[in-house]
């Protein structure tokens, strides 16, 4: 399977999703504020793999901090990885991680300091890949076998540090031994679908089918598709759950054609702070993104655009929120903190 992101003697290496599929290139990071760029580029993206950049970027950044100037360096590094993408939860989460652990080394030796943080970081790799394991053996019952399933954006392995969230999902209904097939979105602007989800669904030899966003309704009216199963960027305390923009539209057509709709997800993007998903950040990108494919323009020049990269799907459309401590199901308010225990 794909190396995502890995920690290593020269830096933080991810492989470049801004890249795929016509080139399978990586990127070195050896500083804080290279992370930090790589997760705004989007060289790295997906909720749980900004996750563990973040963590990552941190322990970068004590790792080469001077250490008379500690807590004012770590401040500034956590700001600056913050600062980065608003909507994914798990962001903020990995940096509250990374800064709970700092605060409880205060006063030990900078070696071990350093060493400690690295760890965690690395921890926080190796846990994400557990969590997903778990989250596929949760799901992979609720997917109906002989069926296809729809996804929209990408969150597979490359959207974490490895076998993924909704593509987790399926890959372990396969294992389990059901005959399911995918489609998916190919998820305008940015094209995660097409260039992220195909390719590494591709990788592992599970058939995969392409269609364009607009499509997704017209299959779900014929009847082949069993089920859809998204990822999350951040899920409020009543089962709101934002995620790439065109989930919501994808959300209401399953509704209407009796198609249930799962979202899969770790604990790490549950923000239970926020009442609903009014209150979820979302992030607005260039309008180059929309503009201009690989490069080249598809809209004549000065053409104003919108472009939120996401959208909140109300909790009533959700017919399960799959995480790796289990299924929680209507109403949310209830199960999810049943979840978080
Ligand atoms: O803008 P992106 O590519 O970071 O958005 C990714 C998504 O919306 C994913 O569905 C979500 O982060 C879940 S990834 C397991």
């Amino acid at each position: 399977m794909v190396e995502t992101i890995q920690w290593t003697d020269s830096g933080v290496v991810m492989i470049d999703q801004t890249r795929l599929p016509l080139e399978e290139a990586y990127v070195t990071c050896g500083t804080y504020e290279e992370v930090a760029t790589a997760i705004r580029d989007m060289i790295i993206r997906g909720a749980p793999a900004i996750g563990v950049a973040a963590a990552m970027g941190v322990a970068l950044g004590v790792l080469h901090a001077d250490e008379h100037q500690l807590d004012a360096q770590m401040a500034t590094i956590c700001d600056t990885l913050a600062r980065t993408r608003p909507t994914a939860v798990n962001l903020f989460w990995a940096i509250d991680r990374m800064q709970r652990l700092y605060a409880s080394l205060r006063g030990r030796p900078i070696a071990e300091i350093r060493s400690r943080m690295v760890r965690e970081a690395i921890l926080v790799r190796e846990e994400d890949i557990a969590i997903n394991r778990a989250i596929g053996r949760h799901g992979a019952p609720l997917v109906p076998d002989h069926k296809t399933v729809l996804t929209h954006c990408n969150a597979g392995a490359l959207a974490t540090a490895g076998y993924g969230t909704a593509l987790g999902v399926i890959r372990a209904a396969i294992e389990s031994g059901k005959q399911v097939d995918v489609f998916a979105d190919e998820t305008r602007p940015f094209l995660q679908g097409a260039r992220l989800t195909v390719w590494e669904l591709q990788q592992d030899g599970i058939p995969t089918t392409l269609i364009t966003d607009n499509m997704a309704g017209h299959f779900m009216k014929s009847g082949r598709i069993g089920c859809v199963v998204v990822g999350a960027d951040r899920i409020a305390a009543n089962g709101d759950v934002a995620n790439k923009i065109g989930t919501y539209s994808v959300a209401v057509l399953a509704k209407e054609n009796n198609v249930p709709f799962f979202v899969a997800a770790p604990i790490s993007t549950l923000d239970l702070t926020l009442a609903s998903g009014d209150r979820i950040p979302i992030e607005q990108r260039s309008a180059r993104e929309v503009t201009h494919v690989f490069g080249h323009a598809v809209a004549p020049a000065g053409t104003t655009v919108q472009n939120p990269a996401f959208d909140v799907t109300p909790a009533r459309y959700v017919a399960a929120i799959i995480t790796e401590r289990g299924v929680a199901r209507a109403p949310y308010e209830r199960s999810l903190r049943e979840l978080v225990g």
